[in-house]
C-alpha cells in the first residue's frame, strides 16, 4: 500500500488563454489531494472519501461504471471517475503491468471543480501512488507528462499542462506550449473565496473554444489575456519587493472560487460578509510538489 499527495493550485494568470498557447502562471497551493494505491488481483476499486473541504461530499465505493450517489451533475461525477481510471492506465504504462489491479483511496482537501485544480492534484498523486505501489518511481516531470495526457483524454483534448505540471512540481511554474518551468516567486499571501459552486471544465473550455472560433473579439480576448501574462510576470518580481494586491477568479469558471492577494486579514472578512461566498480560507503557496506520504 502507497500513499502519495500533490497540491491543488490557483492561477495568477492566464487560465483558459493557455489552452491555444498563450504563456500561464499557476501556483501551488497548500491543499492537498491524498491517494492511496494497493494491489488487488485484477480491475479497479475506488475509495473517495471527502472531495471538497465544504459543500458537497463525493462518496463510492465500486466499479469505475458505477454512479456514486451524490447531488452534483453527472458529468463532474464521470469525469471524477474518468481521471482515476486514467490515471491508473498511466501507471499500468508505465510500468509495464498492463493487467495490474488495485484498490485507490481518494481524499482531498479541494473542492471539486472550483477552479482550484482537484482533478490534476487527484490524477498526479493518483499516478505517482501506483507506480510506487508497482516498484517505480516517475520523476515529476514524467508524472506532469503522464497526467497531461488523462486530462486532455478525459477533457476531449481541452487541456493545458498547466495544472497537472504545477501540480507535480510545487511552487509557482510557468507554462506555454509545450514549454514547461518553474519559476521563483515571493511569499504569495493568498486568500481564497468559495461559492460553492462547481464547473465542468471540459465543457467550459469547450464553450471557450467555439466563442473564439465564432467570434473575433473573444480570439482577441485569448490573445490580450496572454499580454496581461507578460505583463503580469514582471510584475511578479517587483511584487517581491512591495507587497502585492489584487483579486480574480481562478480556473475555469461556472461557479468556484476567487484568488486574491491580500497580508491583512481584511479580505478574509470581506468575504465572510459576502452574501454567496460560503467559504474564505488562507492557502500559502506550496513549494512541494506530488510526494510519497508515510
Ligand atoms: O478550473 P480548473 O482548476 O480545472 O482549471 C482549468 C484551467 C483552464 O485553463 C481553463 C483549462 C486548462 O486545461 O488549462
Amino acid at each position: 500500500m502507497v500513499t502519495a499527495s500533490a497540491p491543488g493550485k490557483v492561477y495568477l494568470f492566464g487560465e483558459h488563454a493557455v489552452v491555444y498557447g498563450e504563456p500561464a502562471v499557476p501556483c501551488a497551493i497548500e491543499r492537498r489531494a491524498q491517494v492511496t494505491a494497493s494491489r488487488r488481483d485484477s480491475g479497479l476499486r475506488v475509495h473517495a472519501g471527502d472531495l471538497t473541504i465544504d459543500g458537497f461530499t463525493v462518496e463510492y465505493e465500486g466499479g469505475a461504471s458505477e454512479r456514486p450517489d451524490v447531488d452534483i451533475e453527472d458529468s463532474l461525477v464521470e469525469a471524477g471517475i474518468g481521471y482515476v481510471n486514467e490515471a491508473i492506465e498511466q501507471a499500468r504504462d508505465a510500468t509495464d503491468a498492463p493487467d495490474a489491479g488495485f484498490d485507490v483511496t481518494v481524499d482531498s482537501e479541494i473542492p471539486l471543480g472550483a477552479g482550484l485544480g482537484s482533478s490534476a492534484a487527484v490524477t498526479v498523486a493518483a499516478i505517482d501512488a501506483a507506480t510506487r505501489e508497482l516498484g517505480v518511481e516517475l520523476s515529476p516531470e514524467e508524472i506532469a507528462d503522464r497526467a497531461y495526457r488523462v486530462e486532455h483524454s478525459v477533457q476531449d483534448g481541452q487541456a493545458s499542462r498547466a495544472d497537472t505540471f504545477c501540480s507535480a512540481m510545487g511552487g509557482a511554474v510557468r507554462v506555454e506550449g509545450d514549454d514547461c518551468r518553474t519559476i521563483e516567486a515571493p511569499d504569495l499571501p493568498f486568500v481564497i473565496g468559495y461559492d460553492g459552486g462547481a464547473g465542468d471544465t471540459g465543457a467550459l473550455v469547450a464553450g471557450v473554444r467555439n466563442l473564439r472560433e465564432e467570434y473575433e473579439f473573444a480570439a482577441d480576448t485569448v490573445e490580450a489575456i496572454g499580454d496581461v501574462v507578460r505583463r503580469g510576470e514582471a510584475a511578479l518580481w517587483a511584487a517581491r519587493d512591495a507587497g502585492a494586491t489584487g483579486a480574480k477568479l481562478t480556473g475555469a469558471g461556472g461557479g468556484g472560487c476567487i484568488v486574491a492577494l491580500d497580508d491583512t486579514p481584511e479580505t478574509t472578512s470581506a468575504l465572510n460578509y459576502t452574501p454567496g461566498c460560503e467559504d474564505t480560507f488562507r492557502a500559502e503557496l506550496d513549494t512541494e510538489g506530488v510526494r510519497p506520504e508515510e
